[in-house]
């Protein structure tokens, strides 16, 4: 293409990818949008034991996917699948420690073999040591990269073979608002964190090379969401940056992926913030989140979740 041509096509496109993103939200507030039909899908789930994880396995199973549960906690994953068949649903339960990636080879060939062929990849299982660099132990570390980053790499190569073959699929990566900016006493989580959102861009952009577009992706990342995983982590301003409830978190998580959408932020503000954060000094960025209480909101974290061994 002359650069003449490819200089105006830019232009179009800073006009028009914004249009079409404020006409998209306004006919989301109007109900507009079709959400697409998951009937018969196999879902899979990772740490769908508890909190959103557990919510999203409702949510899928109500809308008559087959949901696969994974989870390290095998009481409660147990209660959920039998919760979802009790309603009339698709579910099944499977003990998966997403910090080994022989688990999970073998656990997604199981899944394969006696559920079918998985189309829909949530990888939401995380743990956060909520301590200091210094303060945390080595295994601890490694732990948090195992769950929160490697398990979405080795569910990626179990599973993402069948969608491109068919070019149709989903996968879902529950990240977080820290992996949009640090956070003190969130270092390993932060990284971890980081590299869940670099891997769904860039999984993005490969499935978008290959034209494998039928396989769609959807990251999100909420600032704190009430499941008890940051039990006592505070807000300054809870108006404008409200640690958010399980069942908002997952009814905007269910409306992003049920309607493609590539990234969701919630709330809102968190939205501003990341893009000020791409144009300001690194300091004026720090003395935002220290003015909004960010700096200071894991001062009083509570560990509640079991020790990993
Ligand atoms: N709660 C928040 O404030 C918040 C904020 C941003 C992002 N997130 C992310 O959302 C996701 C879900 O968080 P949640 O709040 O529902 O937490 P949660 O602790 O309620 O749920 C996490 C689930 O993952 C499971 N799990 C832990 N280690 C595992 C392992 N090795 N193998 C398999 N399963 C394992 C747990 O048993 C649990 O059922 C996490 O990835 C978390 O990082 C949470």
């Amino acid at each position: 293409m002359n650069p003449l041509c490819e200089v105006l096509l830019v232009i179009w496109l800073l006009f028009w990818i914004p249009i079409t993103a404020v006409v998209r939200t306004v006919s989301l507030w109007l109900g507009l949008v079709k959400y697409k039909n998951v009937d018969g899908e196999v879902v899979v789930i990772t740490g769908a034991g508890s909190g959103i994880g557990r919510l999203m396995a409702l949510e899928f199973a109500k809308r008559n996917a087959i949901v696969a549960l994974w989870d390290i906690n095998e009481k409660e994953n147990n209660l959920v699948a039998e919760e979802i068949t009790r309603n009339g649903f698709k579910a099944h339960a499977y003990y998966c420690d997403c910090s080994k990636r022989e688990d999970i080879y073998r656990v997604a060939k199981r899944v394969t073999d006696e559920v079918g062929e998985v189309t829909f990849l949530v990888n939401n299982a995380g743990i956060a040591t909520g301590k200091n660099i210094l303060d945390c132990p080595d295994n601890l570390i490694q732990k948090t990269i195992d769950i929160n980053t490697m398990a979405h790499i080795w569910t990626l190569k179990a599973f993402l073979p069948g969608m491109v073959k068919r070019n149709h699929g989903h996968v879902v990566t529950i990240a977080s608002g820290a992996g949009l900016f640090g956070v003190n006493r969130l270092l390993d989580y932060s990284a971890s964190k980081f590299a869940a959102v670099g891997i769904d861009e860039s999984l993005r952009i490969e499935l978008t090379v290959e034209g494998k577009t039928g396989v769609k992706t959807t990251c999100v990342c909420p600032f704190y969401i009430s499941t008890g995983m940051f039990e006592g982590v505070q807000t300054r301003f809870p108006r404008l940056l409200p640690i958010v409830t399980p069942e908002y978190a997952v009814s905007r998580i269910t409306e992003a992926v049920l309607t493609d959408e590539p990234l969701l932020v919630m709330p809102r503000l968190v939205y501003l913030m990341y893009m000020l954060k791409g144009i300001l000094p690194a300091q004026l960025t720090l003395a935002i989140g220290q003015r909004f209480g960010v700096t200071q909101s894991m001062d009083h974290f509570v560990q509640t979740r079991p020790k990993q061994e």
